[in-house]
């Protein structure tokens, strides 16, 4: 049977519609406007793109959009002083980074001087150990994203075998952390990983993370399982520039029992979950 298609785009216009009504009613019974600023160092076109779209939706939920375009020769004290003020800014609750940075930035150092609870990415120090520990912290946007749709599928996942392949900060680690918080069984692969299809073909639910096209082939996905795909890859094929996933959409869809599409899958979640972290953090400031 063929695998049920798991509709991230449709879903994330559902979480930005209740993000939208509840900004709405800060607006109307408080006078709150959540904020959000993201900041742009250099001009990388796929980095540009993913910055001018979180801008367009951050105003179409009713918030207030602070977009900072930096040279790509910006010194690491004026984008410190930058943070630093966006940090003092009442009206800023959500402070992004797009990442990568140019190579002559220090990202650890400049992701830790953003205020934790303005930390909208979960990127901080504080977030990674607050998550780890499974006390109240900012989540990663993407891992969020996955794991609400993993719940949405299945209900529950309590005790499901869950494979994340790639062990990235920004996906790979926090997915897992988020995986065994809802008490699935984690195990995180990746390039080292010995026999990885054998390790795959054990999973209820694979999460591919790797950042390599349509790697994850049909025949290492156990029937029925659920596949989320987190890849966003240009190729060329037949002359043609083409977006695909870490997985073969095509093989892994005739074995899995659900599999998020790419493009319409993971990524547009990944947006609807910065929003939400941003109306999280101005109610949290909001007491
Ligand atoms: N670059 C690619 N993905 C992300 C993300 O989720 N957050 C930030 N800040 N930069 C990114």
């Amino acid at each position: 049977m063929a695998a049920t298609v798991i509709d991230g785009k449709a879903f994330a216009a559902k979480v930005r519609g209740q993000v939208a009504e509840h900004v709405d009613r800060l607006k109307s019974g408080h006078g709150i406007t959540p904020g959000l600023a993201v900041v742009l160092v250099g001009s990388d076109p796929a980095s540009e793109v993913y910055v001018r779209s979180k801008g367009k939706m951050t105003v179409e939920v009713g918030m207030k959009s602070f977009e900072h375009k930096l040279s790509a020769d910006t010194s690491e004290k004026d984008l410190l002083d930058l943070i630093d003020k966006l940090n003092n800014d009442p009206e800023v609750h959500g402070i992004l980074v797009q990442l990568p940075l140019p190579d002559h930035l220090d990202e650890d150092l400049v992701i830790n001087s953003i205020t934790p609870a303005k930390d909208v990415d979960g990127f901080h120090i504080s977030n990674v150990g607050l998550l780890s520990t499974g006390q109240k912290s900012m989540v990663p946007c993407t891992p969020l994203g996955c794991l609400m749709m993993l719940r949405d599928h299945h209900g529950s996942i309590s005790g499901m075998d869950a494979v994340v392949i790639g062990r990235s900060n920004i996906v790979g680690k926090p997915m897992a952390q988020l995986l065994l918080r809802d008490s699935a069984t984690v195990t995180i692969a990746h390039s080292r990983t010995k026999d990885l299809p054998e390790v795959v073909r054990r999973a209820d639910i694979v999460v591919a993370a790797v950042g390599r096209p349509e790697m994850v082939i049909g025949d290492w996905i156990k029937p029925g399982a659920t596949v989320i795909d987190v890849g966003i890859n240009r190729i060329e094929r037949d002359g043609k520039t083409k977006l695909v996933g870490d997985a073969d959409y095509e093989s892994c869809a005739k074995v899995a029992g659900a599999i998020t599409p790419v493009p319409g899958g993971v990524g547009p979640m990944t947006i609807a979950c910065l929003l939400a972290n941003t109306l999280t953090a101005c109610c949290r400031a909001n007491g």
